[in-house]
């Protein structure tokens, strides 16, 4: 597997186990106010974290390539500043808006960075015909 994969499962299961946490914090508090927070980290940390580190596996050439370890790492602190600010402002904290606000655009901008990378040119591999000795 490519390490952009590996990098990619290693933070989402990170992710997951965060997001559960929080999951079964609410549930045994019953104080469900941070729903959100534990939404978007479930699926935009370890449900798309995975689609990406699994569609770098299905193409490994465009997982060597720069772009991808860019992409990783803009997309990542999207959702790693996301997900505490958004949690802190469900709880009441409002002056994590702005934070929240900017994580988001970081992390659209992560998106964007992917959406280049899946439509950015296919390499052809060219085999040459199987010689015929009939
Ligand atoms: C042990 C694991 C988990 C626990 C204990 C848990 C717990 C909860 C709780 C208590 C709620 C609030 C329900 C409500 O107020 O209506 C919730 C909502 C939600 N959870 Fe989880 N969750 C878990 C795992 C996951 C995972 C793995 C995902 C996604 C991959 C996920 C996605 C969601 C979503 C999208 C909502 C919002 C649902 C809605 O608004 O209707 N959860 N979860």
């Amino acid at each position: 597997m490519p390490r952009i994969s590996q990098l990619y499962f290693k933070t989402a299961i990170l992710f997951l186990l965060i997001g559960i946490i929080m999951g079964l914090k609410m549930a045994i508090s019953g104080d469900h106010s941070v729903i959100g927070a534990h939404a978007h980290c479930n699926l935009l940390g370890w449900v798309t974290m995975a689609i990406f580190g699994g569609y770098h596996a299905l193409n490994p050439h465009k997982a060597e390539k720069r772009i991808a370890m860019i992409q990783y790492y803009v997309y990542t602190a999207g959702i790693a500043l996301m997900v505490p600010s958004l949690y802190l402002m469900l709880q009441g904290n409002a002056a994590m808006e702005p934070i929240v606000a900017i994580a988001s655009l970081v992390t659209l901008a992560g998106v964007l960075l992917f959406a280049f990378i899946i439509f950015s040119g296919e390499k052809v591999a060219v085999t040459p015909p199987a010689p015929s000795y009939r």
